[in-house]
């Protein structure tokens, strides 16, 4: 008889934004007449970046042509691709990697999901709480969490790190000594960030524990701070003790698009009592097996985004962006909330008004104002009091949301 992994039935409800998809379309359907403007997930508008649209055009018309067809990818990427990351991204901050360094994926929230992998179960996690719900989610559904007490709202074998705006939203480092820590910095949910010399201090602890960081840098294009790193491998030993996943789904748009990547160091070395194994040799192999490649008119496409036309026109979009994220942030203080984030990253994260909980909040605002938000608590439990828009939606729908937000 075959058997379930029962780690599955230990998972609270469904995926956060599965959850309130549903609340919403079922709010719709009982209310037709109702215009409902999203600033939930993090989904772009804005189309795609010309130069980017004109490689996919390019590359279409190659694979269209028995000269130039191509099968599948290279599974670990292209190295047209891995060459132009390493450049743009990595080398023009005195950076350097090996082409086998970087890892083109289909997106990062399938290599947080997938890095669990390589990891052993016995591992102990520490998140920043809240958190991007993938990485509790991913070590989860791999046995690595413990129990979920309903109660508390927690894993039982989690560090979780409070950031609340008791702490700046600088996670502190935690009383138990973690063997993977997970940052996302500039953070979602947040919206917060960490400043270089902070970064400093969690790659040293690292190190001085064995501990690996799993940095999450998808929102590393909104950094307009000078004191914000855009990679973890601007501190000093982060080589020996980090992985940095990137995206670009948000710098570029092509979050249906899909495309990412992950840097492994060939420094990271497991020693005992394997003798010396590099995490960088684990996932080539895991990535061989699983993952076929990421499509090649697709890499074309990532790869234009590096080109000058691209760099100015995914630039513009950032500042369409950033300037919904001010007038969230503005409106919204204007009327009296607290409000976070929205200076290095596209989300605002607010204090919900007198005690409500994040959930009694989303349903006020979806009510009253048919304006979709993301409950904080949805994000781990020092999120509840809290709630997540995002700056993602077109600014006509922005200042018409911060308006009705305002009008209750
Ligand atoms: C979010 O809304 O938190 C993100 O869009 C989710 C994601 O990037 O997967």
């Amino acid at each position: 008889m075959f058997k379930i992994n029962d780690n599955f039935l230990k998972l609270p409800g469904s995926y956060l934004f599965s959850t309130i998809g549903k609340k919403v379309a079922e709010y719709k359907k009982a209310n037709p007449d109702k215009t409902v403007i999203s600033l939930g997930i993090g989904d772009v508008t804005l189309p795609l970046a010309k130069a980017v649209t004109e490689a996919m055009h390019r590359a279409v018309d190659e694979m269209g042509s028995a000269e130039t067809f191509r099968g599948y990818s290279p599974d670990l990427g292209y190295e047209f691709l891995r060459k132009t990351i390493i450049e743009n991204d990595y080398n023009s901050r005195n950076i350097n990697l090996d082409i086998d360094e970087v890892f083109i994926s289909d997106g990062a929230k399938s290599d947080c999901g997938n890095i669990v992998d390589i990891f052993a179960v016995d591992n102990t996690i520490a998140v920043t709480d809240p958190v991007y719900p993938v990485y509790i989610d991913s070590n989860a559904m791999a046995g690595k969490t413990g129990d979920y007490d309903k109660d508390k709202q927690a894993w039982t074998d989690v560090i979780y790190m409070p950031c609340t705006a008791a702490n700046g939203f600088v996670p502190e480092f935690p009383e138990r000594t973690p063997d993977i820590i997970y940052i996302c910095c500039p953070n979602n949910p947040t919206g917060t960030t960490l400043t270089k010399s902070e970064l400093q201090s969690w790659v040293d602890y690292a190190n001085k524990n064995k501990a690996i960081i799993i940095y999450d840098a998808a929102y590393e294009a909104y950094i307009s701070e000078p004191d914000v790193p855009h990679s973890i491998y601007e501190c000093g030993g982060a080589k020996t003790c980090a992985i940095e996943m990137r995206s670009f789904s948000k710098n570029a748009g092509f979050t249906g698009t899909r495309l990412g990547f992950t840097v492994i160091p060939k420094e990271i070395v497991a020693t005992e009592p394997y003798g010396e194994v590099t995490l960088n040799s684990l996932w080539a192999r895991r990535h061989g097996t699983k993952f076929n490649g990421a499509p090649y008119i697709i890499q074309r496409a990532g790869e234009a985004v590096y080109s000058e036309e691209g760099k100015a026109q995914t630039k513009e979009q950032i500042a369409y962006y950033m300037k919904n994220a001010a007038t969230i942030r503005d409106g919204l203080t204007a009327a009296g909330y607290e409000v976070y984030g929205g200076i290095n990253a596209p989300y605002i994260w607010l204090k919900t008004p007198g005690d409500m909980t994040s959930w009694d909040f989303f349903d006020l605002l979806l009510e009253k104002a048919n304006v979709v938000g993301t409950p904080g608590s949805g994000f781990g439990p020092s999120g509840e009091g809290y709630f997540r828009l995002t700056a993602f939606g077109t600014a006509e729908n922005t200042v018409e949301a911060v308006e009705r937000i305002r009008r209750i």
